[in-house]
């Protein structure tokens, strides 16, 4: 593929204009939606606090928020009643190690795993795009020190996630960031967080395979989602992110060109 212009073979990606987003009131997800908000795109988020989605993203006429929790599939599918949407991005968590979040049942495995699961199942079979975000280390998790992360499973169950949507016939992107940094910016508007950037850190090294250690922006991820999302040559791909020491200066009419670039290479550098 010529690597100077911007993939012509984006018919499916090109047609995606309503986007489901789950996890939109977490750190990843707030400036996801601020960013597809941002490009005109239209969001359906299905919440468990509505009074805290509607005090970040309420003014929006690009949104349409729902209420409902992962773990209950009905809720889901009452949500999602008579809504067409034409993809899906997932960036629920909950934390890998036993906290107040983990309250009434909120952990790893019914979040990542079987609440993943739930939306799965309800996706349309005509859905254009499933992003999921997982983690690195996910195929490692016996490895040091990613076997400290998983001491409550949260890797294994991102990981068996992974796999019910590879398997689920979807067209699935999934991206694996590492330890994330920058945010959750909870008290923020969505102008200043679609400014956000991510301090010095701001190099961006993209990779298959499972083999990156390191940090990652949230920024980065979100935008990684939404490129992402433009870019077919990104369906049915597994993509690792980090962030180094070093500069990022794209101009926003080059940035598609800029992630089409890092998504191929590393798929060209995995197949060496
Ligand atoms: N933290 C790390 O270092 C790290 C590293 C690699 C990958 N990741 C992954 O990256 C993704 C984004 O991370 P983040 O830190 O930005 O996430 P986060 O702030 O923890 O946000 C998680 C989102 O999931 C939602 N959620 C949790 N339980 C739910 C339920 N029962 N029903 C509906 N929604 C529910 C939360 O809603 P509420 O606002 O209502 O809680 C929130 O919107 C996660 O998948 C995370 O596991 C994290």
């Amino acid at each position: 593929m010529n690597k100077n212009t911007i993939e012509q073979l984006t018919p499916e990606s090109s047609k995606i204009t309503t986007i489901l987003v789950l996890g939109a009131t977490g750190g990843v997800g707030q400036i996801l939606v601020a960013k597809l908000i941002a490009q005109n795109y239209q969001i359906i988020a299905i919440v468990r606090n509505m009074e805290k989605a509607q005090k970040l993203f309420g003014d929006s006429p690009n949104i349409r928020i729902f209420s409902g929790d992962i773990r209950q599939q009905k809720s889901l599918e009452k949500s999602l009643e008579n809504q067409q949407i034409d993809a899906t991005i997932s960036c629920l968590g909950t934390t890998a190690f036993p906290s107040t979040r983990w309250w009434g049942g909120n952990n790893p495995e019914n979040i990542d795993y079987l609440g993943n699961q739930n939306l799965i199942n309800i996706m349309p079979p005509n859905l254009k795009r499933f992003i999921l975000v997982s983690s690195v280390g996910v195929e490692r998790s016996e490895e040091f020190p990613y076997k400290i992360l998983n001491l409550f499973g949260v890797l294994d169950y991102k990981f068996k996630a992974e796999n019910i949507l590879k398997s689920s016939g979807l067209p699935y992107t999934i991206i694996r960031p590492g330890r994330l940094t920058d945010g959750p910016y909870t008290s923020y508007d969505l102008n200043t967080l679609i400014k956000a950037t991510s301090g010095n850190y701001q190099k961006i090294i993209v990779g298959q395979g499972d083999k990156l250690l390191g940090e990652t922006s949230r920024i980065i991820v979100a935008e990684a989602c939404v490129e992402a999302l433009k870019l077919d040559c990104t369906i049915n791909q597994t993509f690792e992110i980090i962030n180094q020491i070093g500069k990022y200066e794209i101009p926003d009419h080059n940035k598609l060109l800029f992630w089409q670039t890092l998504f191929t290479t590393a798929q060209e550098n995995n197949s060496l």
